[in-house]
């Protein structure tokens, strides 16, 4: 319920003047309410009063979305298992699921995990802050709201200004998932963040575009080998060298990562993965189907430009324009969205993972 002021509260002498036209009439009892026009979100440029705010909020239990290098993350306090609920109801997300711990600093990972083995010092020395997520055996005391249940923990130390400032200032650990609601695009902007969750959220901190455009790197260091669960903004092959040894792939033995599942990272439209000529000759011959293109390097030929998004290909350059440009497709009410297959090499790996799990379902409206 709004707590605007009702016109119908208004005085009976309020007096109706040219600049101030009469209150509408109350509506009838029982007549339906006049539709409203949706809220804004609350969403606020990020700055040392709103970062300050932010912190209150979560300490208060609230859930507050931020920016990343990555995406977007949808913030609660990490050792309040009632906040951290939250995440999963805001999201349709199951209880099950476990989430990222984001901290300010490698320091900080022993208040949640335990037996860090050498080599997580490592990767961490190299890589942090930024777009990596290491899965360690988490310490005593961390909810289970938090790891889903399971006895690890996913970390990161995020390098965004926004989200480090945010973390130094709250002073613990923030669970935080995509703020995304689940089986949707990530975000990558604070708009998009208030097109999925509008004010079901406490507050939005907007910190411009995120600079990576899709997700962190999961490494698993808690079995026996250092295992690869996500792909993402740190190639695995930089990671590799650091370690010294390949890193293996998950088995079904692997912790649980949703981020697996086929529908996870999907649009509206249906998603399909074609070459270019291909794309041509279906874009010759799709009765009835509304399409949108998304394309490397070059227009596609005898297609309005609002059906159609060109990336480069420079694989860093088409992550960081990904999620907004599937989301700016599927916004057009298209059927499907055929995508140009991206090279496929190894530094390529992240764009495809995510490729292929947008074109692995055809997900409808109303899917969560
Ligand atoms: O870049 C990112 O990682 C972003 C930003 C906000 O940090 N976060 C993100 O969170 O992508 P989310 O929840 O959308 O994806 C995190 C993935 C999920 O697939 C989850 O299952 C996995 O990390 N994960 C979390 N804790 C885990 C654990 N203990 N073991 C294995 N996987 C875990
Ligand atoms: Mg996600």
């Amino acid at each position: 319920m709004s707590d605007e002021t009702n016109p119908s509260d208004a005085s009976p002498d309020a007096v109706a003047t040219a600049e101030q036209p009469p209150p509408a009439p109350a509506p009838a009892a029982g007549a339906p309410a006049a539709p409203q026009p949706p809220e804004p979100p609350h969403t606020k440029a990020a700055t040392d009063g709103t970062i300050a705010e932010a912190v209150a909020l979560l300490k208060a239990g609230e859930l507050v979305a931020f920016p990343t290098e990555t995406v977007y993350g949808l913030g609660a306090d990490a050792s309040n298992a009632e906040a951290v609920a939250k995440i999963f109801k805001a999201k349709g997300r199951p209880a099950n699921h476990p989430v990222i711990v984001h901290v300010a600093s490698g320091e900080d990972i022993d208040a949640f995990a335990r037996e860090i083995p050498e080599v997580a010092r490592k990767l961490a020395r190299q890589f942090w802050p930024g777009p990596l997520t290491l899965v360690l055996k988490r310490a005593e005391g961390v909810p289970d709201a938090v790891t889903g249940g399971q006895d690890t923990v996913a970390i990161r130390v995020p390098s965004h200004p926004v989200a480090q400032a945010l973390l130094a200032a709250f002073g613990g650990g923030i669970a935080a998932p995509s703020a995304n609601k689940f089986g949707r695009v990530s975000p990558t902007t604070a708009e998009h963040v208030g097109a999925d969750f509008g004010r079901s959220i406490a507050l939005i901190l907007d910190g411009g575009a995120a600079q990576v455009g899709i997700e962190s790197t999961i490494v698993d260091l808690s079995g026996e080998a250092p295992r690869l669960l996500r792909p993402g903004g740190v190639p695995a092959a930089a990671i590799e060298q650091v370690l010294g040894e390949p890193l293996a792939v998950p088995d079904e033995e692997a912790p649980r990562a949703p981020g697996r599942h086929s529908t996870h990272y999907a649009p509206r439209a249906h998603v399909k993965l074609m070459r270019r000529r291909e794309m041509i000759e279906a874009l010759g011959s799709h009765k009835g189907r509304r399409v949108a293109t998304l394309a490397l390097e070059v227009t596609m030929p005898r297609l309005a430009p609002t059906l159609q998004r060109v990336l480069p290909a420079v694989a860093a350059k088409y992550a960081h324009e990904l999620y907004t440009s599937l989301r700016a497709l599927d916004a057009t009410g298209a059927d499907v969205i055929f995508v140009e297959q991206p090279p496929q090499t190894p530094g390529w790996a992240a764009v495809n993972d995510r490729l292929r799990r947008a074109a692995g379902s055809v997900v409808t409206p109303d899917a969560t």
